[in-house]
């Protein structure tokens, strides 16, 4: 399978829609262990590019970099040692060129900015994937590490790679796919090889769906009893989707992944684009009930649960929202919304569907029929 290199022309749209959310999840994931004070913490770029492109965009490194930027003050003065493993490799090329951007660009950016250079560790890769993941799995399995897995098409997805993440206890990920790959190559058997996706079932949804599908059968592979939350992200370039997977154990990294999802799109929370047609639904048709838009048919589902009792306090609603892929907020403007009602009663003004709330100050407010 031929991949189009994507440094051979200035970033599109989507490319830096993807590099956005990534450097936005570095700009959360940093701050949320240097400011406890962890001794050492890793930033892997697995595929990381030139370092910008073709007219000076920054790209995944430059961006991780930019982010340490903005923590100096706090990384010094709580002594977290950051590493940054930054690899790129061209199959089959004697000269690495890219590499050389790389390292060359983010010596220049170093060079400028000092401070970043003491405050890091950097290691310049030029390996192919298969052979560096294995040699940097107890690196990642033994500090709190965010991963980037930027890769061309979706090879490596495959179980071999992500069973691996799933069994980190501190790793956030973010890979990104070329769902369409799936759609058009999912059948072949070279593909099966890399990763085993039923297409039957993929394909009884609308293409626009595939990475739905995708991580629908992923959480199918992870072991019984996993932490490992999974949530999509799609980007449409022209007829193609692309897309995020997003791929955490904590509920810290879930809710930092999902406020930044429904930041960049506050109709769906997965999508560049309205995927779900929600803006259809939310114009009222005289002869057809209204068809609820995704938000609408959440807050349903958390009245209904509310009151037939499933849920009865902020901590299963905060559970229940994360793991429908909404914020907290969503929960709480329902809640807030079924008291003004007099559907149900709770102690104070606010539902408290935070994981602040939930987590960290264990405050449990009960949920009662008046
Ligand atoms: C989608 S691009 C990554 C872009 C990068 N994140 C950026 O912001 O510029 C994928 C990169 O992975 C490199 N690559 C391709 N196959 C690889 C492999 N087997 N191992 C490591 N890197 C590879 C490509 O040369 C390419 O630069």
């Amino acid at each position: 399978m031929s991949y189009k290199d994507l440094h051979e022309e200035p970033f599109d749209d989507s490319t830096i829609a993807k590099l956005e959310i990534f450097e936005d999840y570095a700009q959360a994931w940093l701050p949320t262990f240097i400011m406890q004070g962890v001794p050492k913490i890793c930033i892997f770029d697995f595929f990381a590019g030139t370092g910008y492109d073709k007219i000076g965009i920054a790209g995944s490194p430059i961006r991780i970099l930019e982010q340490i930027k903005v923590q100096l003050g706090h990384v010094f003065q709580k002594k977290t040692k950051i590493e940054v493993y930054l690899n790129e490799f061209e199959p089959n090329k004697k000269k690495q060129n890219k590499f050389e951007l790389l390292k060359r660009s983010c010596s220049n950016y170093l060079n400028e900015n000092k401070d970043v250079e003491r405050a890091i560790e950097i290691h310049y890769l030029n390996h192919d994937f298969e052979e560096i993941f294995p040699l940097l799995l107890s690196k990642i399995r033994d500090f709190p590490s965010l991963v980037y897995l930027d890769q061309n098409g979706i090879k490596f997805l495959s179980d071999k790679y992500f069973l691996e993440l799933e069994k980190t206890r501190q790793t956030d990920f973010l890979y990104f796919v070329s769902a369409s790959y799936f759609w058009r190559f999912g059948e072949n058997l070279e593909f099966k090889m890399h990763l085993d996706i039923d297409m039957t079932e993929a394909k009884k949804h609308p293409y626009k769906f595939i990475h739905r599908s995708i991580i629908e059968q992923l959480r199918k592979k992870l072991p019984t009893g996993t932490k490992l939350k999974l949530y999509p992200f799609s980007l449409k370039k022209g007829a193609n989707i692309y897309g995020i997977i997003f791929g955490a154990s904590h509920p810290f990294a879930v809710d930092k992944f999902l406020t930044i999802a429904w930041r960049r799109n506050e109709t769906n929370g997965q999508a560049n684009f309205d995927i779900d047609e929600d803006a259809q639904k939310e114009q009222v048709d005289m002869f057809f009930e209204k068809k609820l838009t995704k938000v609408e048919d959440f807050k349903q589902n958390v009245r209904r649960k509310v009151l037939n009792r499933e849920i009865i306090n902020n901590f299963q609603l905060y559970d229940f929202a994360l793991e429908e892929g909404h914020i907290g907020t969503h929960a709480a403007e329902c809640l807030k919304h079924m008291k003004k009602n007099n559907e149900i009663t709770y102690d104070g003004i606010s539902p408290l569907v935070t994981y602040d709330n939930v987590y960290n100050q264990k405050r449990q407010l009960e949920y009662k029929r008046p």
